[in-house]
């Protein structure tokens, strides 16, 4: 398995919720078009922006989850970290697409991102294990742990902790956020339950989501009042994947290597983000508690939208990223600028009357697209160094096979050379290879002419035939007449 490093950008959706009830009845105008089959939308007459997806108002979640989400679960598998967060105005869709609401009356095809992720991932899970035993491989296995956060006025609470106080006015928590050696980000003091089945992850997440802090506001009834971060860390132990083989001429080598049951770890760990929407204290009506949330909601993603323009931004040669101004940012450090395969999906509403807002969020997206992450394979030292001394067997293996055939070979000298009959041979072969083309054009050749022949010989017999016919025809005359 490849330890390689990979340059990463944060891929960047956009979706247009369709237009609510409310704003049809108080006849609001729809103000974006999106360009067919490019992922290109228009803000009003002139402001165009380009993504790499743009889901316009009819386009389905699972749509959504298909194009952006499901290469990301996979990734896990091979070791990967991801990350997708909604972003956008209050009332933008952010909840609804990620599948954070928990909606009792939901419909399957309504469902969002979190709960089809989970789906998917447990269903790898068992066609992993499927696909080993089919081999004859000891079968993977794997650890799946969860963790459930919302960040509310600047405050890191656990969504998991059953004997929180829900209603206390003062929520405080004791979770810290820390840096590991490599600049990995990890929380101390959050609930992590480790979760065997699809359903028992489902039931965690709804309770979870239903202890999130909402509220009712102007814009939204059920406002997301604070970011909520959804994580999985999936660990994965398998029999180390045959190694690359190109470039091998030998099948005995990749055989032999392959039958060394070696065994790796990798791990990898999703979030899932929803954000809590931006807003304009006007708009949203927000007074008192409202208002205190609101600001600090505003905070966060004002040093979201800082550290973005820090990592986005080439021109500047920014050295500092300010993700130490808010806890949003250094939670999601290592998913920004960091080892992470991350996706944005930015929501807005088509309605006119949120024109300043959906400028504001595109132009926030639109920045984030310049980022580039290091996204590289969790994978534990140990199985690092198994993997690195087995690509070195392999290819001592091959040098080995190279000198038995005498491919190689070492002078009186000490000096070490290709065989010139190997150069020879490699010649020939060109040359036999060369005269074979040759034959094959000259067969063709042989071929037409002797179509050639059969037909010249057809309308020969045929003209024989017609003069034999008129010759009879004439003594016929004679004698009748
Ligand atoms: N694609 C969609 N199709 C149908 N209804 C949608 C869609 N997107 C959003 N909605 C509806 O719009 C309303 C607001 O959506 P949602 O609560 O997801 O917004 P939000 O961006 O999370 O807002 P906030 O920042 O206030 O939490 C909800 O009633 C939701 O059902
Ligand atoms: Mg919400």
């Amino acid at each position: 398995m490849s330890t390689g490093q990979d340059e990463s950008s944060v891929r960047v959706a956009v979706r247009i919720r369709p237009q609510l009830a409310k704003e049809k009845i108080e006849g609001c105008h729809i103000c974006t078009l999106v360009t067919p089959s490019e992922p290109q939308v228009f803000l009003g007459k002139d402001k165009a922006f380009t993504f790499d997806y743009v889901f316009d108002i009819e386009s389905q979640q699972e749509e959504i989850y298909l194009q952006c989400i499901e290469k990301l679960i996979e990734g896990c598998f091979e070791g990967y970290n991801a990350t997708v967060f909604a972003y956008g105005q209050t009332g933008a869709g952010k909840t609804y697409t990620m599948g954070t609401g928990f909606d009792v009356n939901i419909m399957e095809d309504e469902q969002g991102i979190i709960p089809r992720a989970v789906k998917h991932l447990y269903k790898c899970i068992e066609e992993k294990k499927h696909a080993a035993i089919k081999q004859g491989l000891p079968p993977p296995e794997f650890k799946v742990n969860a963790q459930f956060l919302e960040l509310y006025n600047e405050e890191i609470l656990d969504l998991f902790d059953s004997t929180r106080d829900i209603d206390s006015k003062n929520k405080k928590s004791n979770i810290k956020i820390h840096e590991d050696s490599a600049g990995g980000i990890y929380t101390v003091g959050v609930t992590t339950r480790t979760v065997n089945v699809e359903a028992e992850m489902m039931q965690c997440l709804k309770l979870g989501a239903l202890s999130r802090t909402t509220a009712s506001t102007q814009m939204n009834v059920q406002s997301s009042r604070s970011h909520a971060i959804f994580t999985i860390h999936l660990c994965q132990t398998r029999v180390c994947p045959p190694l690359d083989a190109d470039n091998m001429t030998d099948n005995r080598i990749i055989m032999e290597s392959s039958q060394l049951s070696e065994f790796e770890t990798l791990t990898a760990k999703f979030h899932f983000v929803d954000l809590a929407g931006s807003e304009r204290l006007k708009r949203t009506g927000a007074t008192g508690e409202r208002a205190k949330e609101g600001i600090s909601i505003n905070c966060g993603l004002l040093a979201l939208g800082n550290v973005i323009s820090a990592l986005g931004d080439k021109s500047k040669k920014v050295t500092h990223v300010p993700y130490r101004d808010s806890k949003l940012t250094r939670l999601l450090q290592d998913s920004l600028g960091g080892n992470s395969q991350t996706v944005m999906i930015a929501c807005i509403s088509p309605s006119d009357r949120d024109f300043m807002e959906t400028l504001n969020t595109l132009k926030y997206a639109n920045r984030a697209r310049n980022i580039k992450n290091k996204v590289m394979v969790n994978q534990d030292r140990a199985s690092q160094q198994i993997s690195a001394l087995r690509s070195e067997i392999t290819r001592l293996q091959l040098e080995l096979m190279e000198y038995k055939t005498g491919k190689r070979i070492i002078d009186e000298e000490g000096v070490e050379s290709i065989n010139d009959m190997f150069h020879e041979n490699a010649m020939l072969q060109t040359e036999n290879n060369n005269l074979r083309v040759r034959i094959k054009a000259m067969q063709e050749t042989i071929d037409a002419l002797r179509a050639r022949i059969t037909q010249l010989a057809s309308d020969q017999a045929n003209q024989i035939l017609a003069r034999a016919g008129n010759v009879y025809f004439y003594h016929l005359n004679c004698y009748m007449s």
